[in-house]
């Protein structure tokens, strides 16, 4: 089957998903959006308000600054996959539960699995935990400590490289976090330039220990 006839079918299950409550206050189910083909993957926590509206990810406040952080390292969003761990709204923007983003794992798996990134950038803390703890069997320490580094991991089945960083909301909360962010997207976008080419100048971290 190719990618694109998978997708609207994943698409489909997702707008039309009642396994858990979240289905009963969304407006519109976001299933995620980009490249199928990429090698990029940009996972964030669960849509807010304005995503809840378009079922786009990212295109309110935090999509805007997403979008400025993407460009301004040199990528284009429509070169990317973007897609978040839950894909309804929680209300008032809550975090998502455990049993909310486990709901949507099989969503969020089959979706890694199809497009099937070789890099990923966990984009804040559930990000961080589904990819390290729930599907790469490593530890996540908290984005505070593990971003600004490289990891790689078997994650589904595939070995891929994982670059944490902070959530963009947080960004907006604390505007000081904004060079750091940026400088993890320059980090990315190092190491999508680096698998381009063979990855032989990657220095990858082990979770909770030194460099290697
Ligand atoms: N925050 C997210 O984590 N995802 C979105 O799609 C929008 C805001």
């Amino acid at each position: 089957m190719n990618r694109e006839l998978e997708w609207s079918g994943i698409e489909r299950e997702i707008l039309a998903c009642t396994r858990c409550p979240l289905s009963k206050s969304r407006t519109r189910a976001v299933p995620g959006e980009g490249n199928l083909y990429s090698s990029v993957m940009l996972l964030g926590e669960a849509p807010g308000r304005s995503e809840d509206e378009e079922g786009r990810p990212f295109v309110g406040a935090a999509g805007r600054l997403l979008n400025k952080l993407i460009e301004e390292v040199g990528m284009r969003r429509e070169e990317v996959f973007i897609t978040n761990v839950v894909k309804c709204r929680p209300p008032n923007n809550r975090e998502p539960s455990p049993e909310e983003i486990l709901a949507c794992s099989r969503f969020t798996d089959r979706i890694i699995e199809l497009v099937n990134p070789k890099t990923i950038a966990a984009l804040g803390n559930h990000a961080g935990y589904y990819l390290f703890e729930l599907r790469g069997g490593a530890r996540w320490l908290g984005v505070t400590r593990m971003r600004g580094r490289v990891y790689r991991l078997p994650v589904l089945g595939s070995a891929r490289t994982l670059v944490p960083t902070y959530h963009p909301a947080a960004v907006l909360y604390n505007p000081q976090l904004y060079e750091t962010v940026r400088d993890d997207f320059r980090l990315l976008k190092r190491v999508v330039e680096a698998l381009e080419g063979g990855a032989g100048l990657l220095r990858f971290a082990r979770p909770g220990g030194r460099e290697d």
